[in-house]
């Protein structure tokens, strides 16, 4: 008989660990709130663009793989993972209630000896402080009868270089038996398993692994203005910068950091950190930059078209609405945000994003409009914001009248493309 697990939470983490224990020949159950979620994998739909729509079949054809929105499926495994969101609330501090909401729904039906790990990001002391105190409550001891572990998921959605099962996993526990039972779990389906010694060091090892970037991202968008204020082109900087064999890692300039992780996640640490009494300049100032990010890049757009005496009645096609690129993902884009401030600008704006069919932004419906040289020609400026790789570069360049392009897909110089 198959070992049997369930995954809480199937959304753009929680799939594809499904799917990867699943090829590991695990039986899996899948459980989640979204009854939408539910019906599509039952149909055999995919709505996340790593995954497609015939591994969702395979899947359902196995007869070993079940989507549920039933808790009490939780007894029949003997671990359990949770994958459910952590976002900020409205006032920028931890939203821990997805997580909690979880872990309340699967106490009544936990058995012992069960394993459960989480994997979604959070601040250092979560497990420790929230959820091995709520197990003990519930007359738990954690270690004996069980067991808890903490493993950040590290997957990057449309990076295909990097397959999960090949991304190194860090994984801890809550008592040394904890750790050896998600070692235990873990090693038949990852090739590499990194042990830490907490469940905050590994919580604290995500986030610094996306505050990070975070700060290196803004940092190289401070960069890209001073370079524009000095005349320098940042694109031919960073690739000469870029030679450097060691010291130096290659950021990319952009409309601004987005994603439900990069620039969430400083702010879990920002929030304990102050919690504790200590400062987060880094993080502080990063967050500054990134958020008036979109703002300046609508100051550039602005220039430009003044330059060339677009000022009335301005038509923008907006490329890209994701927050970064192969992607359907609109959680925190800064594409979203450079898109309302050139509506509230003014300007008539349009999207092209072959991801995202339609979005309502201020009760209003906006559609992807499909490229065509004509389509093109009908509009003052073409604004690559978000640069998928299915879109047709070369029509846009041989097509558009002006481009302002934030992603460099123009290498070379051309009179009627300006570049971040
Ligand atoms: N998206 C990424 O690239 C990425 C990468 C690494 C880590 N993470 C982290 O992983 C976690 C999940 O992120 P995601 O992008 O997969 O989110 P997501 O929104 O795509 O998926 C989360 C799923 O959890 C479900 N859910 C919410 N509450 C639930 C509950 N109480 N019970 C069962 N299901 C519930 C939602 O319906 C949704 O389908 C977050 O903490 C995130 O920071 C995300």
């Amino acid at each position: 008989m198959k070992r049997k697990i369930v995954v809480v939470g199937l959304g753009y983490v929680g799939l594809p660990l499904a799917l990867l224990f699943h090829q590991k020949d695990y039986h899996v159950i899948g459980i989640d709130v979204d009854d939408d979620k539910l019906v599509k994998l039952r149909e055999g739909r995919s709505y996340i663009s790593d995954i497609s729509d015939d591994q969702i079949g395979w899947l359902n054809a196995s007869g070993s793989f079940e989507y549920t929105g039933d808790f009490s499926r939780v007894s029949e495994s003997e671990a359990i993972i949770i994958c459910v969101p952590t976002p900020l609330s409205e006032s920028s501090d931890p939203d821990l209630s997805y997580l909690k909401g979880a872990m309340q729904s699967i106490l009544p039906h936990l058995r012992p000896q069960q394993l459960i790990v989480v994997e979604s990001s959070t601040y250092p002391g979560t497990t420790e402080e929230e959820f091995v105190p709520l197990l003990e409550q519930h007359q738990y001891t954690v270690g004996e009868d069980v067991f808890v572990g903490y493993s950040p998921e590290r997957i990057d959605p449309g990076n295909l270089m990097y397959s999960l099962e090949n991304i190194a996993k860090v994984v801890s526990g809550a008592t040394t038996g904890c750790l050896e039972r998600i070692v235990g779990l873990y090693q038949t389906v990852f090739r590499t398993i990194v042990p830490v010694s907490s469940t905050k060091a590994a919580e604290m090892t995500k986030l610094l692994e996306n505050t990070y970037r975070f700060i290196n991202i803004s940092f190289i968008n401070e960069i890209g203005r001073l370079c524009e204020g000095m005349g320098i082109d940042v694109w031919e900087v960073i690739e000469a910068a870029a030679t450097k064999p060691y010291g130096f890692t290659s950021y990319d300039p952009g409309p601004g950091i987005g994603g439900h992780c990069i620039p969430v996640d400083p702010l879990y640490l920002k929030w304990k950190a102050n919690l504790e009494g200590l400062e987060t300049p880094f993080i502080d100032l990063a967050k500054s930059i990134n958020d008036s990010q979109p703002v300046y890049v609508m100051g550039r757009i602005k220039q430009l078209l003044a330059e060339c005496n677009r000022n009335d009645r301005v038509r923008i096609l907006q490329i890209g609405l994701a927050y970064k690129a192969n992607i359907a993902d609109l959680r925190e884009s800064p594409s979203i945000s450079l898109f309302l401030l050139m509506v509230a600008e003014g300007y008539e704006v349009d999207y092209h994003d072959p991801f995202i069919p339609s979005f309502t932004a201020g009760g209003h419906e906006y559609h992807h409009v499909p490229l065509s040289e004509e389509v093109l020609n009908e509009y003052d400026c073409v604004v690559i914001s978000t640069a998928h790789q299915s879109v047709d570069y070369e029509m846009i360049l041989r097509a558009a009248p002006l481009i302002f392009d934030t992603r460099n897909c123009y290498e070379l110089a051309y009179s009627h493309v300006a570049k971040l």
